[in-house]
């Protein structure tokens, strides 16, 4: 039936065929009988787990980037998702790159973007989550926040920027993921470096001091680090008691593509996610896992497509996964077929 629907919404461009699949979603799901066959199709079992003091109902996740401004939480929560992460946002209201944007490899499985960051600001997100929670009170989808830096802040001020959608979403959030992976906004990933995440993460730390519950940051990183790079990042894990790492973001590399080079060059920058992101991600997921304290808690990210994908993923080290791509080429039934 997915194939189907998937050939029709593969004929628009694939930023608009996102928005008309999650805006016919929000329609059909307000018809009570459609919810129920939509919940009793794709709903997977129901597992609880503790993690990071946080009650998942599974394990399976949406990465961030698909729910950016927190306007499908009810949609995302009838599907079945244990956890849905918002964002990335950031302080004020962006419109992100140039259009088109974002482009299907179909041989690949495949995605690239390159949206940056656009989001509707923190003030908003902040709004649309108050909105979804004061209607669904009853709801046990943890949402988490991802959040970000506005374009023009420069990276010796992006603290502030973090600082900002940090206070802002914290009474509203379950935990929180500082992105600094994404390659879509200049010079963003030099903020990977030692001394400029210290500063971010023990500058959030400290904002949270003040508050009476204790959230947990996450830090979000991407698969194109090198060895010193990610080591510094494990040291760092530990200097700060950081509470957890969601291993990665998308990747730079075109490496091992089934898509020919001149598709490439016409597409031009961007991130690359899906199925060649898998080795990637697991590779990197295993390295951090055999270093890392078991404290800090791992959240897999990357060309997750299947059942076996996701127990490798556990195998290696991980407590959470989240999914993206996989949702797009196989549809909601993915969340069944997995658990
Ligand atoms: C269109 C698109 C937009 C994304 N936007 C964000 C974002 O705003 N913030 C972020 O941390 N990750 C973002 N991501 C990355 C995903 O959350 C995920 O980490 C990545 O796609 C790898 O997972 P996948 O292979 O399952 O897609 C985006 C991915 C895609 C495809």
């Amino acid at each position: 039936m997915y194939r189907l629907i998937r050939s029709i919404l593969f004929l628009f461009e694939p930023e608009k065929a996102h928005h008309i699949s999650m805006n016919t979603l929000s329609v059909v799901i307000k018809i009570p009988i459609v919810k129920s066959i939509i919940q009793k199709l794709f709903t997977p079992k129901t597992n609880f787990k503790k993690i990071g003091g946080l009650k998942f109902r599974n394990i399976i996740g949406l990465g961030a980037g698909f729910d950016k401004n927190a306007k499908y939480l009810h949609e995302l929560d009838s599907l079945g998702f244990g956890f849905v992460e918002i964002g990335t946002v950031t302080p004020l209201p962006q419109g992100g790159n140039e259009k088109p944007r974002l482009f299907r490899l179909k041989k690949d499985k495949a995605l690239i973007n390159r949206m940056g960051f656009n989001n509707a600001g923190v003030k908003q997100v902040k709004s649309n989550i108050i909105k979804w929670r004061n209607k669904y009170p009853e709801s046990d989808l943890v949402v988490g926040g991802n959040i970000g830096k506005n374009k023009l802040t420069s990276n010796e001020d992006a603290w502030k920027d973090y600082v900002i959608c940090f206070k802002a979403l914290y009474d509203v959030v379950d935990y929180f993921v500082v992105n600094v992976s994404s390659p879509n906004t200049p010079g963003l990933r030099e903020l990977q470096e030692k001394e400029s995440l210290k500063k971010i993460i023990t500058c959030l730390q400290q904002e949270r001091e003040k508050f009476s519950d204790k959230k947990h940051i996450f830090l979000k990183v991407a698969p194109d680090l090198s060895l010193q790079q990610t080591d510094d990042i494990i040291d760092l894990s530990h200097e700060v008691k950081l509470d957890g790492l969601i291993i990665a973001n998308t990747t730079i590399s075109r490496a091992g593509l089934l898509t020919g080079k001149s598709i490439l060059d016409s597409i031009g920058n961007g991130g690359l996610s899906g199925n060649p992101l898998n080795k990637i991600s697991e590779d990197m997921l295993e390295y951090i896992s055999s270093k890392i304290s078991k404290e800090v808690i791992l959240i897999s990210s990357g060309g997750i497509f299947t059942a076996e994908d996701v127990r490798s993923r556990i195998k290696n080290g991980a407590s959470l996964v989240q999914i993206w791509t996989s949702f797009i080429y196989e549809g909601p039934g993915i969340l069944r077929k997995i658990s």
